[in-house]
């Protein structure tokens, strides 16, 4: 008889070990190892049986009928790829407090119309959620509550009261009883995301798990549950502005490129469908050290306001800092700025600043950065009716860029006039003449065509 065996799981990184360690070899983590039986299961593979080979031709499966269900809110429906599917298991992970619990109760709203819900808390009490409910106006419709722990009476549930939509928040203060570990442990959490993707699949349930996310950022019980489940998505945003990102990250039903953009009230969350009317919102005028910058989130593009500000070094060494744009990117751009096109910061306290909260992580947004910070070197204002974009290369040259069409579209609906690009991009963009394009090949003409 093939005998249980013994393994230490690591809840940060999911690793498993032959024997106790106090810090994890994998990770590199403190006292996250915990011991976990494993019954063994028979190796042996049985003969084939003529009823369990289930094979079927594709052209045969059925999928017609009513795909897919809309969510009331275009930006989440965005993000899934035109909304939920049904069988769907989908996570969505983030900080605590970023609004995960807040948008799936809003969604209730517009789904109970027409559809039964199961909102299931492992957090909330029925009365915690009625009163967010009510201060989110979600009307009650068919939107039934479940305050469980136990996976398998919410799988029960599920199976026989066969709702339309369920909710799981969260996975983590889930269990199941014939796992050993710990609610929130990695194997618990697996199990239990394994078992409502069976129940998904089986009652054709779209489900909705939340997922808590670790120091590190990643949902806890890493990247296991991500190949687990058909849609990752992750809310994120700076805690100090009330602006929210919805990004996907995996969907095996859409496109991953898709971000949604919410703001939060004291209502609950509304969706923003002008982002860079938002954005560009409160912009000083004839300040230097401010460039617009045309960026894409996915495959919608944005403009985004880039501050730069140069200051002389009080005492010792300069300080660089940059917020929203990335640190070593910024060195890489003042020494290009030093040792091609003159400008110098040797002396200089250097500060960058996106505006809004927002990552720019594309090489799109060298350029803008760039004429930000030579803009307050000189202390002259970058005209208002100017955007930017373009990549900038370590000989002082501008390199083309993706999208440039749609960037440039962006920047004439908000009636931008002139957009600054990098020359090879002419070639590709369709000329227009609400809007001045100009080619440029390095900083130093970027910043003499402005
Ligand atoms: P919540 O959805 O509980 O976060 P999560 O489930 O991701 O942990 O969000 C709570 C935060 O949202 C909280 O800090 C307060 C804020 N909030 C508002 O600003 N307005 C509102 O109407 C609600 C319900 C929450
Ligand atoms: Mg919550």
């Amino acid at each position: 008889m093939a005998k249980s065996k013994t393994v230490f799981v690591c809840n940060n990184c999911g690793a498993e070990h032959l024997k106790w360690y106090g810090k994890c070899p994998t990770c590199g983590e403190w006292n996250t190892l915990f011991e976990e039986v494993r019954a063994a299961r028979p190796t042996t593979v049985s003969a084939p049986s003529a009823a369990r080979a289930g094979m079927r031709r594709l052209s045969e499966v059925d999928s017609a009928g009513e795909a897919r269900y809309t969510t009331g809110m275009r930006e989440l429906d965005r993000v899934l790829g035109g909304g939920i599917v049904k069988g769907a298991l989908m996570l969505i992970g983030g900080d605590p407090g970023i609004g995960k619990s807040t948008l799936l109760l809003q969604i209730c709203h517009h789904l109970g119309r027409n559809l039964r819900v199961l909102y299931v808390s492992g957090e909330e009490s029925p009365r915690q959620i009625k009163l967010r409910a009510n201060r989110l106006g979600v009307a009650d419709g068919e939107l039934f509550l479940l305050c469980e722990n136990d996976m398998q009476a919410v799988i029960d549930a599920m199976l026989t009261e066969k709702p339309d939509v369920v909710i799981i928040d969260s996975i983590q203060t889930m269990t199941l009883e014939s796992v050993a570990s710990s609610a929130g442990s990695v194997t618990q959490v697996r199990e239990c995301t394994a078992a409502v993707m069976r129940a998904a699949k089986s009652g054709d349930i779209p489900v909705f798990v939340v997922g808590h996310v670790n120091k590190d950022g990643a949902i806890a019980g890493p990247k296991v549950l991500e190949h687990i489940v058909d849609c990752v998505l992750y809310f994120e945003g700076d805690p100090n502005t009330s602006y929210r990102l919805l990004r996907c990250v995996k969907n095996r039903y859409g496109s991953t490129n898709e971000v949604g953009v919410f703001e939060m009230r004291d209502r609950g969350l509304c969706e923003v469908e002008n982002p860079s009317m938002m954005l560009l919102s409160g912009r000083p005028k004839q300040v230097s050290g401010t460039c617009v910058a045309s960026v894409m989130e996915g495959t919608r593009s944005l403009l985004a306001e880039v501050q730069g500000l140069v200051s002389p070094t009080g005492f010792g060494n300069p300080r660089r800092m940059s917020t929203g744009f990335d640190y070593n990117r910024l060195s890489l751009l003042l020494a290009v700025l030093e040792k091609r096109a003159g400008y110098f910061f040797a002396n200089l306290d250097t500060y960058v600043n996106v505006v809004g909260g927002l990552r720019l992580d594309e090489p799109a947004a060298d350029l803008p950065v760039a004429l930000a910070l030579i803009s307050s070197l000189k202390d002259t204002p970058i005209p208002e009716d100017v955007v930017a974009f373009g990549e900038v290369g370590l000989a002082g040259e501008l390199r083309a860029v993706s999208n440039a069409d749609a960037r440039i579209s962006e920047a004439a609906r908000l009636g931008f006039s002139r957009v600054i690009l990098p020359h090879h991009n002419l070639k590709t963009v369709t000329p227009r003449d609400d809007i001045a394009i100009i080619g440029v090949k390095d900083i130093r003409a970027a910043y003499e065509a402005l």
